[in-house]
């Protein structure tokens, strides 16, 4: 089921020993539509991570509180429907692979679902759906996970994640350290996720080709806040503001603005990817 979320004057800040630190998240206001892909983008520091962590109550809003579908994260839930919040986030963390801990791929990738109190039969047939899901096959299940690429750990700690079947799918980084295929690989799966089964989407990623590719809507944090939410054409139209934010723009959009420049033509549209360059200049008559 397609879910919204909404952020309400979030506030959130940090234990650090005896003292708080300052709000990591400073009054945040958000909606963030059902089914829909969002890059969440910004300097280190800035709150990305934070920003995720509050939606499933790992870290807890001091002030305001965030609903997702019809359940609700502030400061003073009660366990219960933390757990029910927990089950509909799937939540993929920086290098989700480093969780990996069983003897074999399947116990793995049935840990959460028997955690969430499904029985052993039917977290088996999750797990054989979910290994499907992440670009591998059956034959994985009784491997080690350690025996295993990186990029295909990574994939089995997602599958562990979508074993879940969440109705919404948090992902920090999901590309990084991995080569430029695996990376690829692990993103179109994300994206066609997100596309055949209506998943609400946010992904933190400092790789602004991957913005353009595959996301549809972009947020920008800085200092705790959102100084930026739209759709991504409109976010990549504007390059002296994206250089205020010391943020990059796509290759494509890189070349569009040179050819622009260098012939004083303007291409019809925003130019996200090479294929939409290659036919904007085609359109006008410059290739
Ligand atoms: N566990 C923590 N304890 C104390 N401060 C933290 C912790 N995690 C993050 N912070 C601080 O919160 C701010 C936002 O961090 P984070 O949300 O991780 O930003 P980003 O993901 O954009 O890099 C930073 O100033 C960071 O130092
Ligand atoms: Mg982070």
């Amino acid at each position: 089921m397609a879910m919204e979320i909404r952020y309400s004057n979030v506030s959130a800040d940090y234990q650090l020993g005896p003292i708080r630190t300052k709000n990591v998240l400073d009054d945040v206001n958000l909606f963030v539509k059902p089914s829909s892909f969002t890059a969440i983008v910004g300097q280190t520091g800035a709150g990305k991570s934070s920003l995720l962590k509050v939606m499933n109550g790992l870290i807890r809003p001091k002030q305001g509180e965030v609903k997702i579908g019809k359940y609700s994260v502030s400061s003073n839930n009660d366990p219960t429907s933390l757990k029910e919040v927990r089950k509909r986030i799937g939540m993929v963390f920086q290098f989700p692979e480093s969780q990996l801990f069983a003897e074999t791929v399947e116990k793995d990738i049935c840990f959460g679902p028997l955690n969430f109190g499904v029985g052993l039969s039917e977290a088996k047939e999750m797990a054989k759906t979910a290994i499907y899901q992440v670009g591998l096959d059956a034959s994985f299940l009784p491997k080690s996970p350690f025996s295993l690429s990186g990029g295909q750990k990574r994939r089995v700690a997602i599958a562990g994640i979508l074993a879940m079947k969440p109705d919404i799918l948090i992902l920090d980084e999901p590309g990084a350290g991995l080569d430029p295929i695996g990376k690829q690989e692990i993103l179109s799966l994300i994206a066609s996720w997100n596309k055949n089964n209506k998943l609400t989407t946010m992904m933190v990623t400092h790789e602004m080709d991957d913005v353009a590719k595959f996301a549809d809507d972009v947020i920008v944090m800085e200092k705790g806040k959102i100084v930026f939410h739209d759709d991504v054409r409109t976010f990549f139209a504007d390059l002296n503001q994206i250089q205020s934010w010391n943020l990059d723009i796509p290759e494509a959009r890189r070349f569009q603005l040179l050819i622009e420049e260098k012939t004083g033509v303007s291409l019809p549209k925003i130019c996200l990817t090479v294929e939409e360059l290659a036919d904007c200049l085609i359109e006008v008559g410059l290739a």
